[in-house]
């Protein structure tokens, strides 16, 4: 973990000390429906192109926002998701922020361990995202909805 990484499941936005623009091309997309997810997922793919992510940084990237869509419809009762490209100095990067307003998560540490699930699922879905993103954090209170927030970078 480099030292702008939040601890793994950090409930606030990196403080970060590395200067990050958002760059044009901020898209909001709605997740209330199967077909959402699946253009949810396209839409993440084509930013992950444009970055310049290879195919298996592309995967995981669709991978981490697939499981927190699913989850924001699932769990949350659907929500919005929000693709950015950010640059740095030394980097690009995706930003993926999926915001429900659901009945929240009671124990967000709980939620994060493999094989815990309040429904159908395995439970490794949102585990499964933080593993495979540089930063993520969880914005969530009962009754008051969830938002995740996940970013990863280029290596180069
Ligand atoms: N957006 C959300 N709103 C409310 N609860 C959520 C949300 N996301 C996750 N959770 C809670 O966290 C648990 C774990 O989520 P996780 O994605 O790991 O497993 P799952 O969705 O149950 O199964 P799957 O392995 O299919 O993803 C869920 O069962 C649910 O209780
Ligand atoms: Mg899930």
């Amino acid at each position: 973990m480099t030292p702008d990484e939040p601890a793994p499941g950090h409930a606030r936005p990196p403080a970060g000390g590395v200067a990050t623009s958002v760059e044009d091309g901020r898209a909001e997309y709605p997740v209330r429906s199967e077909e959402d997810l699946l253009e949810a997922r396209h839409a993440v793919r084509a930013v992950c192109l444009t970055v310049g992510f290879g195919l298996v940084d592309q995967t995981r990237v669709v991978t981490a926002a697939s499981e927190l869509v699913r989850n924001a419809y699932i769990h949350g009762g659907g929500g919005t998701l929000t693709i950015e490209r950010l640059a740095r100095p030394s980097a690009k990067g995706v930003r993926l922020t999926v915001a429900d307003a659901g009945p929240g998560i009671a124990n967000v540490d709980v939620a994060l361990t493999d094989g815990y699930s309040t429904g159908a699922g395995l439970g490794h879905g949102l585990g499964g995202a933080r593993r495979l993103m540089h930063e993520f954090w969880i914005d969530t209170r009962p009754g008051g909805g969830t938002t995740v927030c996940a970013t990863r970078w280029t290596s180069g």
